[in-house]
C-alpha cells in the first residue's frame, strides 16, 4: 500500500491549504472528501431531496439511491496538479464550493448508509499513489491505518474571520455574526453525528490554527510527516 496522510478538522481551519502543499511536494494524490459529499448534497438539493429549510426531514433511502446512481471518478490533472472530480462524465467545477452547499453536504453526510455508499470510492485512491485526504473521518474511518494523521483545528471565532476576510478579497458582501453562526451550526452537526463525528483519532497530531499562519500550519504537519 503507499503512504497515506489524513489531515482531519472542522471548516476553514485551513485543511485546503497544508493538504494541497504537501500533496505537490510530496508527489502525492489529492482527496478531497469533501466534495464527494458536496457533489451528493448538491444533487440531492437538485432532485429536490433537500430544501433550503435544514429543519425539514430527509429521504435517507432516497439519497442512498440517488448517491448510488451517481458515476463518480477522480481523474489526475497532470496540467493543474489536481484532482478532477467527473460525476455522469461532467467535471465537477467550482459550483460545489460555496457555503450553500456545504451546508447540504453536511445534512447528507449525517447518514450511515450514505457514507457506506462512498468509501471504497475513497480508499481505493491509496491503491494507486500516495495520498494526502482531506476531511472529516480521515483518520478515524476512512484510513484508520494511515501513516500521519493530523486534526487541524481553530477557533470558529479565527475561521470565521479567516472566511470573512476571503470574501472581501473576493469582492463579496461578508456578515461576520452570520459566518460564525453558520460555521457553529456545521460544526455543531459534523461533532455530534452517530457515524464518523468529525473528531480527531487517537493517534492524530492536534494543532490548533488560531494563532499560526499557512506557512506555520504546514511547516508543522511537515516536521510532523518526518517525525
Ligand atoms: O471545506 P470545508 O471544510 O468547509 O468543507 P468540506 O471539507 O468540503 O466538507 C463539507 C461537509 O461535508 C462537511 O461539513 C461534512 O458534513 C461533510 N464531510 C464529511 O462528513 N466527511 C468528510 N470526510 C468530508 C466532509
Amino acid at each position: 500500500r503507499y503512504p497515506v496522510i489524513c489531515i482531519d478538522g472542522p471548516s476553514g481551519a485551513g485543511k485546503g491549504t497544508v493538504t494541497w502543499r504537501l500533496a505537490q511536494v510530496l508527489g502525492y494524490q489529492l482527496l478531497d472528501s469533501g466534495a464527494l459529499y458536496r457533489i451528493v448534497g448538491l444533487k440531492a438539493f437538485e432532485a429536490g431531496l433537500i430544501t433550503t429549510d435544514a429543519s425539514q426531514p430527509i429521504d435517507e433511502s432516497a439519497v442512498l439511491a440517488l448517491t448510488k446512481s451517481l458515476k463518480i471518478a477522480f481523474v489526475p490533472n497532470n496540467e493543474s496538479g489536481r484532482v478532477d472530480i467527473i460525476v455522469n462524465g461532467q467535471a465537477v467545477g467550482d459550483q460545489v464550493r460555496n457555503e450553500t452547499v456545504g451546508g447540504y453536504a453536511s445534512q447528507i453526510a449525517v447518514f450511515p448508509k450514505v457514507r457506506e455508499a462512498l468509501l471504497t470510492l475513497q480508499q481505493d485512491m491509496a491503491t494507486r499513489s500516495g495520498l494526502v485526504a482531506d476531511g472529516r473521518d480521515m483518520g478515524t474511518v476512512v484510513f484508520p491505518d494511515a501513516d500521519v494523521k493530523v486534526y487541524l483545528t481553530a477557533s470558529a471565532e479565527a475561521r470565521a474571520e479567516r472566511r470573512v476576510t476571503q470574501l472581501v478579497n473576493a469582492g463579496q458582501a461578508a456578515d461576520f455574526d452570520s459566518i460564525l453562526a453558520t460555521i457553529k451550526e456545521r460544526d455543531d452537526r459534523d461533532e455530534n453525528r452517530s457515524t464518523a463525528p468529525s473528531k480527531p483519532a487517537a493517534d492524530a497530531l492536534l494543532l490548533d490554527s488560531s494563532m499560526l499562519d499557512a506557512d506555520a500550519v504546514y511547516e508543522q504537519v511537515k516536521r510532523h510527516c518526518q517525525e
